[in-house]
């Protein structure tokens, strides 16, 4: 680490920034200043200029990323769960280059790229159904919005019942499936009321009820599921959409107890609405499976599924994928698609997405995802074992949570652990509706040297914020 983060160079973008974009969307810095950056005024303060503006990335490759201050950091990221192959994968970056040479911009849904029918071909080539359909999009977001919509023209029902707990984007449609209060309340006169949220049972959490409390949680979370779906019919709202995260990324990487999926499935066909997996985060091996749902196998399959981040190998692309019966509610196309949007099908997008499918196959990336995350797992298990303030380690293949919210932890203490994470060279995010959770979601191509280096510098930031 040449310069301690956040640097001159990242401190002057900072301000720049405050200077350029909605003051909402990056955090620049715990010292309000109005309508300067953070870093300005903590300096104008006398306070630590850098604390809490972010660094400026530069370059990636692989799992390392160059800041613009010359730091270079260790991901366990991937950006947001992004660079499953890592970042700026070779093979990636000549698909990108030779397609951008030919075709970068088609006309999706009219006059349609070539390389589109190729891309649905292999996204039905990895997709749960014999016989499947897909829409592509451009964000994960848009993706939920899909499937929703084909849940609501599959079942003629508008009632929606998703998990507290689930994140599934910030659009009006996809913010009303998700949870958490701080993003739908500023919004909430343009949320509709048929949206029911059942309890989501976190393994881990159920684990510390003693001997037989997971099958107890799973017991009242199903029969919550049927409470709520038998009341949203009785009050002629039916539930049309069941929609939940096989793995809870955002919610602090939250794996259900055994069974929950297959008996959400279950119930959820026997009240006759469609099963949607957000496969967002989970899907293209992060779990050390395809996709997170064949943890539970077959009972488990959804209707609908949906998928992006890592898809499209670092560009936006996204897809809702389903069984031809459910996706087939949608009427043949008589010159106006009813669902659709100007970079649907984007060719530089598509040719990027088929050659991440390619790496993560002939790399064997999802095995991979097994190996080094077994390897991190309990290499932090390991060197965090009897620390009182952590509550444990969760997860499936690379993607993993610290809980951080046992006795004496300290309040938003993933936040504070990737900030002392940082300033040792490995980024990391917070996850969790407070802040209690390090989430790890790096590239699965984490060579076994950087998964010891990571579990090293985690464990010892972890011990650094809880002893503070
Ligand atoms: C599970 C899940 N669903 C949906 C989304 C929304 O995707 P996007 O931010 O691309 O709109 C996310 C983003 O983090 C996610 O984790």
């Amino acid at each position: 680490m040449g310069v301690p983060p956040a640097g001159p160079r990242a401190r002057a973008l900072a301000a720049r920034l405050a200077r350029v974009e909605s003051r909402n969307v990056t955090f620049l810095g715990s010292a309000d200043a109005g309508a300067g950056s953070g870093a300005d005024a903590a300096a104008a303060s006398g306070t630590d200029p850098s604390a809490g503006v972010p660094i400026f990335w530069t370059a990636a490759k692989g799992a390392n990323v160059l800041d613009a201050d010359g730091n270079l950091y260790l991901d366990l990221t991937g950006a947001f769960g992004v660079a499953v192959a890592g970042h700026a994968h070779p093979a990636v970056l000549d698909a990108m280059a030779s397609q951008g040479a030919r075709l970068v911009h088609g006309m999706g849904d009219v006059h349609p790229p070539e390389i589109k029918v190729e891309l649905l071909e292999r996204l039905a080539g990895v997709a749960p159904w014999p016989d499947c359909r897909g829409f592509l999009a451009n964000s994960g977001s848009e993706a939920v919005e899909a499937a929703l919509k084909t849940a609501m023209l599959a079942t003629g029902r508008g009632g929606i019942l998703a998990f507290e707990g689930g994140y599934h984007g910030l659009t009006l449609g996809s913010l009303n499936a998700t949870h958490r209060a701080d993003f739908r309340e500023p919004f909430a006169a343009h949320l509709h009321g048929g949206v029911h949220f059942a309890p989501f049972p976190d393994a881990l959490e159920a684990s510390g009820g003693g001997s037989g409390a997971e099958q107890s949680a799973l017991e009242a979370s199903l029969a919550d599921v049927d409470r709520l779906l038998a009341a949203a019919a009785a009050a002629g709202t039916p539930v049309g959409a069941v929609l939940v995260e096989p793995v809870q990324g955002r919610a602090g990487v939250r794996v259900p107890v055994a069974g929950f999926l297959a008996g959400v499935a279950e119930r959820a066909r026997r009240a006759g609405a469609v099963v949607i997996h957000d496969e967002i985060f989970s899907g293209f091996g992060r779990t050390g499976r395809m996709f997170a749902a064949e943890w539970e196998g077959e009972a488990a399959r959804p209707d609908l599924l949906c998928v992006g981040k890592a898809l499209g190998g670092g560009l936006p692309l996204s897809a809702c994928l389903g069984s031809v019966e459910v996706m087939n509610a949608w009427p043949a196309s008589t010159g106006e698609a009813l669902h659709t949007s100007t970079f649907l099908g984007h060719p530089l997008a598509c040719a990027t997405a088929l050659a991440f499918l390619t790496v993560l196959e002939e790399e064997r990336l999802v095995a991979r995802a097994t190996a080094t995350g077994d390897r991190l797992r309990a290499g932090l298990a390991g060197a965090l074992d009897g620390v009182p303030q952590v509550r444990g380690v969760r997860g499936r293949g690379m993607f993993l949570g610290v809980v951080l919210d046992g006795p004496g932890a300290p309040p938003a203490a993933g936040v504070r652990v990737a900030e002392e994470a940082l300033r040792r060279g490995v980024i990391l995010l917070p996850a969790g509706s407070k802040g209690e959770v390090v989430e790890l979601s790096p590239p699965l191509v984490l060579t076994p040297a950087q998964a010891d280096a990571a579990v090293e510098i985690v464990a010892a930031s972890v011990l650094a914020v809880v002893r503070r």
